[in-house]
């Protein structure tokens, strides 16, 4: 049996500490929280060993695999510490705060030869894996455009990353995996308003290389919490609702109507519309179950440390973008 141990058991950390002690495949032995009070809480809550100093935890408790969920300031630091001893680790999203060190910890993780995931979550919501699932087996033919809406209230416990790095980054992800398509070129526009010193408010489009557009709207502005996919194809349009876990296809008309007001109109008219049925699950409980089985089988995360690279490069260039006011098309993303 796998050992695990979560550092950082804050609003998320304490998920990843349930669900590791749910899980059959590993054994939760511990968590640290530099905030002595919130280890105390969640260790005595999962009825688990706590600290406050990380460094007793993996003396006393010798885990095989961490999560890392302390603040994205600190993933870098507390993620080389932790692959320098020779652990697995997942550490939460974004992978780092610059490129230089995302550079360096997946370096650090293969020459180590530990595994290192990172915690891109909608990859495992089961509306998602539908939606992957049936645009790769050519439902909508042609991908024509990617649009997504994640938008909320300001989270004010985030001190340290703008909202293109923290929240687009999970759309920016999507995109990437989605498609499994190179990105060619991007503009952003981003704004600070009242929230924060960084950006709060994030419009971005990206190019894929066969000409499919990634259309982005984020932010921290909004007075409730949307988090919605539309993919918009030859054959109809995907809907998926990230929180409901639902997901609908919008099929185009193809017939010839009988009402000659809608006959006229060619190209794209409204068809049936299916709801699709699927098994809910926790994202967060197969995220976890993906790496402890990496780890075990000696095989990749669905999410690698290149893979939270690659998806730090285009937020940050989102952001360049943004604050230069400049189209980025310099660069070749590798996949
Ligand atoms: N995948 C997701 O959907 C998702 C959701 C929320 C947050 N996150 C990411 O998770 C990370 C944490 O976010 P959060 O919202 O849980 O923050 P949080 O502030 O609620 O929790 C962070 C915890 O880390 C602790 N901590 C700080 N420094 C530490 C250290 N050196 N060692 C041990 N513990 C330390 C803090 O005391 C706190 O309890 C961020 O990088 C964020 O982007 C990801």
């Amino acid at each position: 049996m796998l050992k695990a141990a979560v550092i950082g058991v804050g609003s998320i950390g304490q998920n990843h500490a349930r669900v590791y002690r749910e899980m059959d495949g590993a054994q939760l032995v511990g968590v640290a929280d530099a905030n002595p009070g919130n280890a105390a809480k969640i260790g005595n809550r999962l009825n688990v060993p706590f600290y406050s100093d990380v460094e007793k935890l993996l003396e006393e408790q010798k885990p095989d695999l961490v999560s890392i969920s302390v603040p994205t300031s600190l993933h870098f630091s507390v993620g080389m510490d932790m692959i320098g001893r020779g652990l697995h680790v997942l550490v939460e999203k974004p992978i780092t705060s610059t490129l230089e060190q995302a550079e360096e910890l997946v370096a650090a993780a293969k020459k180590k030869g530990v595994m290192l995931a990172v915690g891109h979550i909608e990859r495992f919501n089961p509306a998602v894996m539908e939606l992957r699932r049936r645009l790769r087996e050519g439902m909508l033919g042609k991908v024509y455009q990617i649009h997504t809406q994640r938008l909320s209230p300001y989270p004010s416990r985030i001190q340290d990353a703008g909202v293109v790095i923290d929240l687009a980054s999970h759309d920016i992800d999507l995109m990437r995996y989605l498609t499994g398509e190179e990105i060619v070129r991007v503009y952003g526009e981003t704004l600070q308003s009242i929230n924060s010193d960084r950006e709060d408010m994030f419009n971005g489009l990206m190019r894929f290389r066969s000409g499919t557009v990634g259309v982005l709207n984020v932010n921290w502005m909004t007075p409730t919490k949307i988090r919605r996919l539309t993919v918009t194809g030859a054959r109809g349009m995907f809907d998926c609702n990230l929180i409901s876990q639902e997901l609908f296809f919008y099929e185009n008309e193809t017939g010839p109507s009988q009402w000659d007001a809608l006959s006229v109109l060619r190209g794209v008219s409204e068809g049936n519309v299916l709801g699709i049925k699927m098994q809910r699950h926790e994202p967060l409980a197969a995220e976890l179950a993906d790496f402890v089985a990496a780890v075990r089988d000696g095989r990749q995360p669905t999410v690698t440390g290149q893979d939270g690279l690659e998806t730090l490069r285009l937020a940050l260039d989102f952001v360049r973008s943004g604050s230069e006011m400049t189209v980025i098309d310099e660069f070749k993303v590798p996949q």
